[in-house]
């Protein structure tokens, strides 16, 4: 399957190509403001990191593997929204989750908040799902705020070793049901 092009009231999401391994490299992997919250990311950055993630996902099946949507503002890549398939989060290995992040530059203006909720909206109609989970350092407060804002509520804990910081983290894990999901946009 395809991913579809998403558009939201100020960005657009579209499936992520190997021709954005560049950006990726610059916004993401090589600011330590960034890789730092990521679990796998290596650090210093390691050239050719990008290309091999993005290898992983593109043309693979998105229901399958990860479902990788680019970012983008006004044509401009600035981050990706993800959903993951089941398993990845074994605690909960019934659910999708949802991971992202975004260039430091585009913080602050709700882009993540607006670009989760769209990537939320394909990910429960996609996959017959209970729930949509995700994970993130227990002091990561932007994070949170974000899971927060979409509906999350915290379900567990757990302990992941952070390449980029060398040392193992505690992990905050939240749960966003399908039922509390739609409710909420019914309401909105
Ligand atoms: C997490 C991240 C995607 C947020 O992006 P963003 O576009 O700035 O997020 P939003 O603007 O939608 O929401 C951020 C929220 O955090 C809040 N926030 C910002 N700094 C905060 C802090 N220090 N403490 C608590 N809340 C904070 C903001 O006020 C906002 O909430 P509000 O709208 O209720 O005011 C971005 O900071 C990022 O890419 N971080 C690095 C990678 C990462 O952490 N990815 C997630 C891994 S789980």
């Amino acid at each position: 399957m395809n991913l579809p092009t998403i558009a939201t009231p100020r960005l657009v999401l579209r499936a992520i190509a190997m021709s954005d391994a560049q950006a990726i490299a610059a916004l993401g992997g090589r600011d330590f403001e960034i890789a730092r919250w990521l679990t796998g990311c290596s650090w210093p950055y390691i050239d050719g990191e990008a290309e091999a993630f993005l290898q992983t996902v593109v043309d693979a099946d998105p229901l399958r593997t990860e479902a990788a949507f680019a970012v983008t503002l006004d044509g401009v890549f600035i981050g990706t929204v993800a959903i993951e398939a089941p398993g990845e989060i074994a605690e909960q290995a019934e659910c999708p989750s949802l991971g992202y992040w975004l260039g430091r530059p585009f913080h602050g203006f709700g882009y993540a908040t607006e670009a989760a909720r769209a990537a939320l909206v394909w990910g429960f109609e996609n996959h017959a799902c209970p729930a949509i989970v995700a994970r993130a350092f227990e002091d990561n407060c932007r994070s949170r705020a974000v899971l927060r804002k979409l509906g999350f509520k915290p379900v567990g804990k757990t302990i992941r070793f952070a390449k980029a910081l060398d040392r193992k983290v505690d992990n905050i894990i939240v749960r966003l049901n399908r039922a509390d999901f739609e409710d909420r946009r019914a309401a909105a």
